[in-house]
């Protein structure tokens, strides 16, 4: 049972997987204690996980290898078994969770979130909880369940404990191009889920050209992946396949996030195809959690009733907000508009150049700054009308209008959530994607 991987070892289980055969479980648990045990190389396993970009990983091999990452760490268990996470592949101006994470909190679904930074053109919902004062992500577990418990819901940085032989892999994954494989991916994301102890597991997975998956049935497909995984693993899952051609709500930035999250849960300012996100992603958090009855109407009455807001405050406070912090977040003062060079509709967005403005932006100014969209695509413009406006240096915001592209007629509609996997069944709730009433007022 017991398999030592040495170099001779690992060798062959390269040629294996380079040849297009399946390694059992045990090799792959004795290749992430190798390679964390320093007994395998970088050189070695760059060239397995290319094998891996190239041939596949299948569902055995999937499950095997997040079993081996979630062994490499702790694990831990949130106390009430009805506790929830979710899980964003990534987007540009994805504000969801700073949203949908204290309105679920309000309709008395315990959310144990874990989050990331930003990566590449995508924000990090961590950098934009930072933007306000006071804020600590670096929340200790013990620290973690105490505050889901008090204020109902945390959000919270990934503690160095769990899931370690994934920061190494990824590390070297991003160094070696072998990132975009299903199996790996997979793996990467179910295992420190799983290693954070939610009970249910909600996914976004976003397609589009601002996304990691462009193709809707790839990230279908991943969404699919990602679902079997977490129910592998005894957790209910369910996933969303949700589009990022253009970013999702007009603000791209960190504080120009938090701002936005805070407008859109008192209801000054609520963008629509932001809301319809939240909107579908709270329904698939209360059903995997196992609430039934209609969770649109939860949803919005934890919405128009405040209670959203109040616990969102409530969340911030627990995780150390300055008084007031919230409240005094301002977008940075120097504006530059970015006009429209001719009329036309906006026909395509490039969210991954305003995703990497935004944090070169933020990097020159502070959290302050950043961009908000002011066109979406299908808008008709005049020339010199705002396709979008830059806060911070001046300098950077040059050119920036580019990233609109303009034609003569609008282009066909696209959904905001394409598809929905993961079973909704017996709450009574059609699972249509068609966005209803108050979270989309704007
Ligand atoms: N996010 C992760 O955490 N892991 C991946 O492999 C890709 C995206
Ligand atoms: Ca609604």
């Amino acid at each position: 049972m017991f398999l030592k991987m040495n170099e001779a070892e690992m060798r062959r289980a390269i040629a294996h997987k380079r040849d297009g055969a399946e390694l059992a479980a045990q090799t792959w648990h004795a290749i992430v204690r190798a390679y964390l045990d320093g007994d395998v190389d970088d050189a070695q396993l760059a060239a397995l996980l290319m094998a891996c970009v190239l041939r596949g990983l299948d569902a055995a091999e999937t499950h095997a290898l997040t079993t081996a990452f979630v062994a490499s760490g702790e694990t831990l268990e949130a106390p009430d078994p009805r506790t929830v996470d979710k899980h964003s592949s990534g987007g540009v101006g994805d504000t969801a969770t700073l949203i949908v994470v204290p309105l679920v909190a309000a309709c008395g679904i315990p959310v144990a979130k874990l989050s990331g930074r930003a990566l590449g053109h995508t924000g990090g919902t961590l950098d934009k909880l930072e933007a306000i004062e006071g804020v600590r992500t670096d929340l200790e577990p013990e620290r973690f369940f105490e505050c889901v418990r008090t204020a109902g819901c945390a959000i919270a940085a990934q503690s160095e404990r769990l899931v370690p032989a994934d920061k190494r892999v990824y590390a070297l994954r991003d160094r070696t191009a072998t990132v975009p494989s299903r199996g790996l991916i997979a793996a990467s994301i179910v295992s420190k889920k799983v290693a954070g102890g939610a009970h249910a597991i909600v996914y976004d997975v976003k397609a589009g050209r601002g996304a990691f998956v462009r193709d809707v049935a790839e990230a279908r497909e991943l969404a699919e992946a990602l679902v079997a995984l977490t129910v592998a693993f005894g957790r209910r899952g369910a996933a969303l396949v949700t589009d990022m051609n253009e970013p999702l709500g007009p603000a791209i930035g960190t504080g120009l996030e938090a701002i936005e999250a805070r407008d859109f849960l008192r209801g000054t300012h609520r963008s629509l195809r932001l809301g319809a996100v939240c909107e579908e992603l709270g329904s698939a958090m209360l059903a995997v959690a196992g609430v039934r009855g209609d969770l649109r109407v939860a949803l919005d009455a934890a919405l128009e009733s405040g209670r959203g807001y109040e616990t969102f405050e409530r969340m911030l406070a627990a995780q150390g907000a300055a008084p007031g912090a919230l409240e005094r977040l301002q977008p940075h003062p120097q504006r530059t508009m970015l006009p429209a060079p001719h009329e036309g509709f906006v026909v395509a967005v490039d969210a991954v150049a305003l995703g990497e403005a935004a944090r070169e932006l933020i990097a020159r100014s502070g959290s302050g700054a950043g961009i908000t969209v002011a066109a979406r695509i299908g808008d008709a413009v005049r020339a010199g009308d705002p396709l979008a406006f830059a806060y911070g240096d001046a300098d950077l915001a040059h050119g920036l209008e580019q990233a609109f592209v303009l034609g003569d007629a609008p282009p066909p509609e696209r959904p905001v959530v394409y598809d929905e996997i993961g079973s909704r069944s017996g709450d009574g709730t059609e699972t249509s994607g068609t966005p209803r009433s108050t979270l989309e007022t704007k």
